[in-house]
């Protein structure tokens, strides 16, 4: 039997994730796409509490938990909640930590997944704070990369956008010091990755450049990972200079390498254009439907301390 080492855990960063930890994710996300366990989670309520606005994040995980024979409570804002009435956070889900088996957190605060974490003893996912952290995407964006290549070691990736307030990039950069990965940034200079991003990567001795233009990089990578620009964290005047600088068309495409696949952890506005959608480069909509299972592994192991197939495994 293989030890669980994710039972009972919090998932708040991938920086608290190692590589066994990730391996085994990958692992129960294949067994659980190859195999449906319809039992995992009968008779466990799983909170979903979405402070911000989600489409994928939270109708991924409401999937998830139903397709485990879970159950769900949860809101998708807060204007039902009696934080209007002036209750904090704090309160709030010490509350709801009494009425779940897991929480499930999204919150516009820095830090807010680490507040309820380190308040109850019940499973915290983060799934998103702010500028911060989204590890279940991160997760979601590696088992697709490992999924369409048949490999992590070895790959060179660009990863495009918004790279300074992109809490999924913050996520997936912390899992990219895991592996033989190559990066090419691909920014404008005001969007560019943080400087202690930058010292993380050169510590972890990771292969890394910076680029201005998706023309410069195209041919050179297996993945080209497109982050939208945060608008919610920018000024007009910066969104309306930023939202036309690097735009995907089918057209920059044309000396791509075969195997490239494009991600994008959505919502696309308009950083890829919609004929690119037909090419056989386009996979951010396989990607979506991988966040189904990715978080039917991560609530399988968080809430299991033994998963059927896990003796089976190597
Ligand atoms: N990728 C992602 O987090 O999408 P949502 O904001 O729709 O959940």
């Amino acid at each position: 039997m293989i030890e669980n080492r994710l039972y009972g855990r919090d998932i708040i960063s991938t920086r608290e994730l190692d590589l066994s930890q990730i391996e085994q994710i990958l692992q129960t996300t294949s067994a659980l796409k190859a195999q449906p366990l319809p039992d995992l989670l009968k008779g466990k309520i799983i909170a979903h509490c979405f402070f911000e606005p989600s489409t994928r994040t939270r109708l991924s995980f409401e999937t998830a938990t139903l397709r485990l024979g879970g159950n769900v409570i949860g809101f998708s804002n807060d204007e039902s909640l009696s934080i209007k009435k002036g209750e904090t956070l704090y309160d709030t889900m010490q509350v709801i930590a009494n009425y779940a088996d897991l929480l499930i957190i999204r919150h516009r605060q820095e830090g807010a997944a680490r507040l309820v974490a380190d308040m109850t003893t019940k499973p915290v996912i983060n799934a998103g704070d702010g500028a911060n952290q989204h590890p279940t995407q991160a997760l979601v964006d590696l088992f697709t990369i490992y999924e369409c290549q048949n490999r992590l070691d070895g790959l060179a990736l660009a990863l495009v956008g918004d790279l300074k307030y992109s809490r999924t990039i913050h996520s997936f950069l912390e899992i990219c010091t895991l592996y033989d990965i190559r990066l090419f940034l691909v920014a404008p200079d005001v969007l560019t990755l943080p400087e202690n991003f930058c010292n993380l990567l050169k510590k972890k001795g990771v292969r890394f450049s910076f680029h201005q233009s998706l023309e410069e990089v195209v041919q050179k990578v297996d993945i080209l990972y497109m982050t939208r620009i945060q608008q919610e964290r920018l000024n007009e005047a910066e969104n309306k200079k930023l939202e036309k600088q690097l735009v995907l068309t089918q057209a920059i495409l044309a000396n791509a390498k075969p195997n490239l696949k494009i991600l994008h952890p959505l919502p696309r506005i308009s950083e890829i254009d919609i004929s690119v959608d037909h090419t056989p480069f386009a996979h951010y909509f396989e990607q979506a439907a991988n966040g189904v299972y990715v978080r039917q592994a991560l609530l399988a192991l968080l809430l299991n301390k033994e998963l059927p197939f896990m003796s089976q495994s190597s």
